[in-house]
């Protein structure tokens, strides 16, 4: 037994606000990741209820309402609708903002998937339009809700790493050609808004802000290496600066066939936490024993690899690992529905809101201008 436990649970304290009626959802864009959003939604029953769908293809709505249980709605009409409570956006990044910004002056909550925006200007008008509404916004960023995810954010509440002297994000993925062909808007600078970091890495980067804190200079190359008629980088490496003094290396791809585990590791003068696949890999403390934890999650080694090849599972559980739920695919996007409902009954900012969502837009852009110009960026 180790000498410290790593007891990993989901998120899902119960509170006062578990007494109010279900926040009434409606989906907007039925395509690759509202089946998720609606598992996540439906398995929320005393806290959300998901009612409505929309789509710009009225065929992909009827389908997808259909195999849901849903109503069709027009865009129109899900925002005069006084029985819709909250919208989550499923579209292409690039259409984010403008729908965003509609649906929150006409008076309701806003879910965004990531990114938040394609640009960070986009993002700007979003905030300011979510300041005069009054209203709650929050973006997707599952991964901080993974349980091992929230063990490290709290080891560092704790300060037991000491002060984080380094970090080491590598997200060596890979997507095949098929996938950048399979939509319209994958790929390009106005709808997808970047490649690997702005559409796959995001999310490790957002963790890497909420772990580490504010990046405040960079220094980046990017490349399109491996794929054809995309117009964004499939490749990218930089060194980053945080505020807090740690320094860092980032490399992310969806060109490292067939796609490797996402790792995020984070090291401190008192120890060291490494994660990879969404799972705590490895815990070093000082004058502690080590816990190792080789494996990471089936969905993770799925996601890795864009489904090409099959998941490898070499979890060697510990007695700690062995007495913790599963964690599949869509827990995280529920863990983070229920956080934002709680957030709008308790009239609070979500974890992961407008701001978060606007800072990791604006690193993956600095890493763009780095590259760019092939000088050093500074954020402010
Ligand atoms: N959190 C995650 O793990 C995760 C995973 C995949 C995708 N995403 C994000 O989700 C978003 C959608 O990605 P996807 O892969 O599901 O895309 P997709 O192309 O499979 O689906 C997008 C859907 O939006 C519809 N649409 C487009 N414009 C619309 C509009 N103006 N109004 C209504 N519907 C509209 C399209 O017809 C399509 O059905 C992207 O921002 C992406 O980054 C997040």
């Amino acid at each position: 037994m180790p000498a410290f436990a790593v007891m990993s649970a989901p998120a899902t304290p119960s509170s006062a606000s578990e007494q109010a009626a279900p926040l009434r959802f409606a989906l907007v864009g039925c395509g690759a990741i509202a089946p998720t959003q609606t598992k996540a939604l439906q398995e929320l029953p005393g806290l959300a209820s998901l009612t409505h769908c929309c789509d710009i293809d009225a065929e992909r709505a009827r389908a997808f309402a259909a195999k849901h249980g849903l109503a069709v709605a027009s865009w129109p009409e899900l925002l005069a609708n006084p029985a819709i409570d909250a919208i989550t956006l499923c579209t292409p990044s690039g259409a984010h903002g403008t729908l965003a910004a509609e649906a929150l002056r006409a008076g309701k909550h806003v879910v965004v998937e990531k990114p938040m925006e394609v640009t960070v200007a986009a993002c700007d008008a979003l905030l300011a339009a979510q300041k005069a509404s009054g209203r709650r916004l929050a973006i997707i960023s599952q991964h901080r809700f993974d349980p091992d995810s929230q063990v490290v954010r709290r080891l560092l509440d704790e300060q037991a790493l000491g002060r984080l002297i380094a970090a080491d994000v590598r997200i060596p993925w890979y997507r095949t050609q098929e996938y950048y062909d399979s939509g319209d808007w994958r790929g390009t600078w106005a709808l997808d808004g970047g490649g690997c970091l702005m559409n796959q890495g995001i999310h490790t980067i957002d963790l890497m802000l909420w772990l580490l804190g504010p990046v405040k200079e960079v220094y980046a190359r990017v490349a399109t290496a491996a794929h054809e008629r995309i117009e964004v980088e499939d490749l990218a490496c930089a060194t980053l600066v945080f505020a807090n003094g740690a320094l860092g290396t980032l490399f992310g791809s969806t060109a490292c066939y067939p796609g490797f585990l996402v790792r995020l590791g984070l090291y401190g003068t008192e120890g060291s936490a490494i994660l990879e696949g969404d799972e705590l890999h490895t815990l070093a403390i000082k004058g502690r024993d080590t816990v190792q934890n080789v494996g990471g999650s089936a969905h993770a080694h799925q996601v890795a690899t864009g489904g090409t090849r099959k998941a490898v599972h070499h979890a060697e559980a510990g007695e700690a690992d062995a007495q913790r739920p599963v964690w599949k695919w869509g827990d995280a996007h529920r863990e983070q529905f229920a956080e934002f409902v709680r957030a709008v009954r308790e009239d609070r900012e979500p974890l992961v809101n407008g701001q978060s969502g606007r800072a990791a837009v604006g690193l993956i852009h600095a890493i763009y201008e780095s590259a760019r110009t092939g000088a050093p960026v500074r954020l402010s």
